[in-house]
């Protein structure tokens, strides 16, 4: 199997030799030298190949283009293309690596890349409800675990993590992301970047990271996919880009640009984005992948002439790779012999697509992802067994009156209701890789497993919600009239202890191409709700589904509401465990839930604004026919026990830029039951040269704790966690009063404050 190609054994003869004394760490010297080596027997056209990359067409995640797959073989073997997508499986993978290395002059390696969002075969919640979880080291083992798939069925890249920040429900992508907040977002990207990567890329069981996209995208206006961007440099600096420092400084191996355009120029030719903030000012050596065919449709934004203007705005811009776009391909060469684009910004570029092959290990074995041995030691059952333990830390219980929850002993019958309580393919969600159709754990399922067989158990499906074909690209029709379910589910509700209704978003309802302009429950199921309502009120609402959804009546009426997103393949036991006590629900929102649509985009950091509140007017920042705060705010979630905040203590009230402060808080379990909390710290800066949020997340430490016990949580703040974008566009701290906020939510806090002298 290990091919060791021509070029290695001139590399390896000659940067021993030329090792030298530095600074430099020299593993990473010898990577720089083998590909400034390589890079140096390449042509022209060879490396304007290496920045192509074709769709492989065992999946279909963008529109098919009508290249002829006879051109890209042949550009295959005459090593012109530098990676493929969705080429899925050893053989596949194989086959096309095997093209590469039995043709081509230079036998340069492919990469593999594919969308593993949130799994490859064992499916995990989805990334915003996995967020919920507020659980890194979970969220770095399940992109592990997602690693060691996708590298047994010979995928070595993967574009994800997606972290841009998203505070509109009615973007469909929201499901992709980790939500709102820049803090949490960050500490996501890291962990993802980790586990994806692992602790060296030339582990064969760890893959390329994709930290995506870069930038704005989760601002698009309206929450329309792909719309236009409008956000100030301020927004830009504090907001959107503190998560992709984060994945550069964690060594993501790529970054993928977007198919926005922010404040006029389209993000794939932003060069002050790709160019000088990222690879310049953080220094970043990975290379920037474009967004399917982002670089043509520049032609679109009225950015770009053609095909051939569009390459060149995009390479000068910094997008090293083409994805799908036929750009590169078609004009690079004509564009650097006519001088337009200097060959030192090629060579960049391939530098840094070659510096990643090089870590993955590919130079040494092109086909070390392609083992069909790796597949038959994957762990898949272990997989499941995790699965379902970070689904039931991704749960939310949102409401919990009438002591439904965890169900009763003396509840002996249940009727599970509801378009999703035997659905097995909605919890797999969007962006579902390799995860099969129908392959979850129903919530009835779930169910079924953990009552004992005194409880009787009675399924009606009450209506539909997603119908005909339902895939990645398939517009998605809702059931809006067939009733023909109501009268059989009407019925076992009004024979029942207790219903559950299983409620929400058919797996296609959100992702890429989703937006909505309504978030209410789709379909005839608010209709239903009620109707059940009518006839039994002991209902416990579980709700699946990737976005935020506009839940006012059912928060109003429904004495229990559990959010279980799309929690992956264990989703219905996972489910079960937390409806049964088996696992006492610990997840927070990663978003805010809103009253009503419009509201979005709504977010808890928000700013004051000049007019915050008026007692006796109208004249405020507000809505006259709504509340202007959310239903479920930011970080809000129950437990089956309950937690009661003490006053914070701050060791000091004056801090300077060199100390730090402590802040303590007592945090007490008042309730019967060992539970864990999300204990939350935010800041806020009172006076500042650019206007500062109402608060912003700058912490928080997951705890467990006993019935009855106290635990004494403190959080260190120092200067670096006060610094923001400032008026003189850089990053700093400035003087003045601090407000310190503790709390189990970003709604409910404790407060004390401080001063930082300069
Ligand atoms: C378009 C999406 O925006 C991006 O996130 C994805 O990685 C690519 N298609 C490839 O499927």
């Amino acid at each position: 199997m290990k091919k060791i190609s021509p070029i290695l054994l001139f590399l390896f003869g000659s940067f021993i030799i030329q090792a030298q004394e530095s600074t430099i760490p020299s593993s990473v010297k010898n990577v720089e030298k083998k590909v400034d080596s390589v890079l140096s027997l390449m042509t022209l056209e060879e490396k304007v190949g290496q920045m192509v990359q074709y769709n492989g067409s065992w999946d279909l995640t963008g529109p098919a283009s009508n290249v002829d797959s006879k051109y890209k073989e042949e550009r295959l073997k005459n090593g012109l293309v530098g990676s493929m997508l969705n080429v899925l499986s050893v053989e596949a993978t194989q086959e096309a690596q095997k093209l590469v290395m039995e043709n081509s002059r230079l036998k340069i390696p492919l990469m593999f890349g594919y969308d593993v969002i949130h799994g490859y075969k064992t499916m995990f919640p989805v990334p915003l409800g996995e967020t919920a979880s507020w659980d890194l080291e979970a969220m770095e083992k399940s992109a592990r675990i997602a690693a060691l798939e996708s590298a047994a069925h010979g995928v070595n890249w993967t574009f994800s993590p997606m972290i841009d920040i998203s505070r509109d429900a009615r973007w469909g992508r929201i499901m992709e992301s980790s939500g709102e907040d820049t803090y949490l977002t960050s500490k996501v990207a890291v962990a993802k970047v980790k586990g994806y990567q692992g602790n060296d890329l030339s582990d064969p069981q760890s893959i390329a990271a994709t930290a995506k996209h870069f930038a704005g995208y989760g601002f698009a206006e309206a929450g329309r996919d792909y719309n236009t961007v409008h956000v100030g440099e301020n927004e830009l600096h504090n907001t959107i880009l503190p998560p992709f420092k984060a994945a550069a400084e964690a060594g993501v191996a790529t970054v993928m640009n977007s198919f926005n355009d922010l404040d006029g120029t389209p993000a794939t030719g932003h060069k002050i984005l790709q160019r000088d903030i990222l690879k310049g000012d953080w220094n970043w050596d990975g290379f920037i992948v474009s967004d399917w065919g982002s670089i043509p449709e520049m032609i679109y934004h009225g950015f770009a002439r053609d095909k051939k203007h569009a390459g060149e705005i995009a390479v000068k811009a910094g997008s090293d790779m083409d994805m799908e776009g036929g750009a590169y391909e078609s004009g690079l060469i004509e564009l650097v012999e006519e001088g337009k684009v200097s060959e030192e910004i090629i060579d960049d570029a391939v530098r840094r697509i070659l510096r990643v092959k090089f870590k993955l290990g590919l130079f040494e074995d092109p086909y070390r992802y392609s083992n069909p041995d790796l597949l038959s030691q994957v762990p898949f059952d272990e997989h499941r067994e995790i699965a379902r333990d970070i689904a039931r830390k991704s749960i939310v219980l949102l409401k919990n009156e009438k002591d439904l929850l965890p169900v009763q002993n003396d509840v002996k019958s249940i009727a599970v209701i509801g378009p999703l309580a035997n659905d097995k393919d909605t919890p797999i969600g969007n962006w579902r890789a390799q995860g099969e159709t129908n392959s979850a754990v129903s919530l009835l399922e779930g169910i079924k497993n953990a009552v004992g067989d005194d409880v009787k158990v009675n399924y009606a499906l009450g209506t539909t919600l997603g119908q005909g074909e339902r895939s990645f690209l398939a517009p998605l029709e809702i059931n809006t009239t067939d009733r023909s379910g109501f009268a059989e589910a009407i019925a076992a509700a009004k024979k029942a202890d207790l219903v559950i209704m299983a409620l929400g978003e058919d797996a296609f309802q959100s992702g890429e191409g989703r937006s909505q302009v309504n978030i209410g429950l789709a379909g005839l199921q608010q209709e239903l709700l009620e109707e059940i309502y009518a006839v039994n009120k002991n209902i416990v609402l579980v709700l699946q589904n990737g976005r935020p959804l506009e839940i006012s009546w059912s928060a109003e009426n429904i004495p229990a509401i559990v959010e279980a997103w799309q929690l992956g393949t264990e989703s219905g036991n996972a489910i079960a465990d937390v409806l049964f006590g088996k696992y006492n629900p610990s997840g927070k929102l990663p978003v805010s839930f809103p009253r009503a649509v419009g509201q979005e985009p709504l977010y808890y950091n928000q700013k004051n604004t000049g007019r915050p509140y008026s007692p006796d007017s109208v004249t405020y920042s507000a809505y006259t026919d709504e509340e202007k705060t959310a239903l479920y705010p930011f970080g809000y979630g129950l437990s089956y026990t309950t937690f009661e905040y003490g006053d914070l203590k701050l060791s000091s009230e004056e801090m300077t830029p060199e100390g730090s402060i402590q802040v303590t808080i007592p945090v007490t379990n008042t309730g019967k039951m060992a539970g864990k909390e999300v204990v939350q710290l935010y800041l806020r800066d009172l006076v500042a040269s650019t206007t500062r949020p109402v608060k912003e997340l700058k912490g928080f430490q997951l705890v467990t704790l006993a019935p009855g016990e106290t635990g004494e949580i403190s959080f260190k703040i120092d200067e670096e966690m006060l610094q923001f974008y400032n008026a003189n566009k850089e990053w700093a701290s400035e003087e003045g009063e601090f407000e310190v906020l503790i709390g189990g939510n970003s709604r409910d806090l404790k407060k004390g404050s401080f001063t930082l002298n300069e």
